[in-house]
């Protein structure tokens, strides 16, 4: 195809990220347009203004403004990367390790509770110490470790008078023994494309908390691990956390599909941002080959919608 597709970026607040994702589309001469989630508004029975776009990348601080624009787009035929299934099951962390366990792959023993007395029971069968989490959530905020009984009743008692739903939903998991460090992989497609340690003194080790990047490399046992669990939650350009426990090895902790790379890229020397244009390019090209092929052959509509999964 000469002329490329246009795009559509989305985006909450303008990270460093989504400044190099406009670099690469620039140098690759993409035509593109930002869009600001908060100063948008859709008609779902007028896609007029988003029928310009051939491929929309979600890159949404916000988890709800991301999947809802995902969900709009995609009524209308448009692609999004990543689709809104993936966001589905990438931004709750319940719905994460669901796939993870339907798939088979190895995670933290998990338990799910939704009141305090049921969570404790769970954190008594699992064993201190623990670890509660938010089911929405990033950069480690709200994530805890309960090493005692005293300590977990104490957070259960506050997390129950939070007021917001999803404070009642107590996803708890055993604390793995990692060393010092987890493991962050970047996956786009098909592809591991690189993967760092992060590592902190602190249990907590997102960048977003102080932890520092090391290169990772990538061993077939880690590669097949990881590409599984993307496939598990849908696939498409995502950063998958793993843990390493010192006796059942890698287990992967949660997968990220809005990621950030600004310590990966630096540090590696990979090309994230030209990646992910790249991808979204390649989606964009199979959503206009399926919409035209259904329009010159219209009884193969369910064939060319099941290309665009
Ligand atoms: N079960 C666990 N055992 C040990 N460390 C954990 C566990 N769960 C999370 N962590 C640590 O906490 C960090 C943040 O947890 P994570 O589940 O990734 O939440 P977030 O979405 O906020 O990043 C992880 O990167 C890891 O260092
Ligand atoms: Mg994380």
């Amino acid at each position: 195809m000469a002329q490329h597709p246009h795009v559509a970026v989305l985006y909450t607040r303008l990270r460093v990220e989504e400044k190099w994702i406009f670099q690469a589309l620039e140098r690759k001469g993409v035509p593109y347009t930002r869009i600001h989630d908060g100063s948008h508004w859709m008609l779902l029975q007028n896609p007029a203004f988003w029928q310009q776009f051939d491929v929309v990348l979600a890159r949404n601080l916000s988890y709800m403004r991301g999947l809802s624009m995902a969900r709009v787009l995609e009524s209308w035929g448009i692609p999004v990367v990543n689709p809104s299934h993936v966001a589905v099951v990438c931004g709750d962390k319940l719905a994460t390790s669901a796939a993870l366990a339907r798939a088979g792959i190895p995670q933290p023993r998990t338990a799910v509770a939704f009141t305090p007395e049921a969570a404790l029971q769970a954190i008594e069968e699992l064993g201190y110490p623990v670890v509660l989490k938010p089911i929405f959530g990033s950069w480690g905020r709200m994530v805890v470790k309960l090493n005692d009984r005293d300590a977990a009743e104490a957070v259960l008692e506050h997390r129950a008078h939070l007021g917001s739903f999803h404070h009642n939903v107590f996803y708890i998991q055993e604390y793995v023994p990692k060393p010092g460090r987890d493991i962050r992989a970047f996956v786009i497609g098909d592809r591991v494309v690189t993967a760092i340690y992060r590592r902190a003194e602190h249990w907590v080790t997102n960048t977003a908390r102080g932890a520092r990047g090391e290169v990772c490399p990538v061993t077939p046992e880690l590669e097949d691990l990881v590409l599984r669990a993307a496939q598990a939650v849908g696939g498409g350009v995502l950063a998958i956390d793993v843990l390493e426990h010192p006796e059942r090895g890698y287990l992967v902790n949660e997968v990220n599909h809005t990621m950030e790379f600004h310590t990966t890229v630096p540090l590696t020397g990979v090309d994230i941002p030209g990646m992910i244009v790249d991808y979204v390019l390649q989606q964009a090209r199979l959503g206009i080959r399926s919409r035209t092929e259904a329009l010159e052959h219209p009884v193969n509509v369910p064939m060319a919608a099941a290309m665009r999964q």
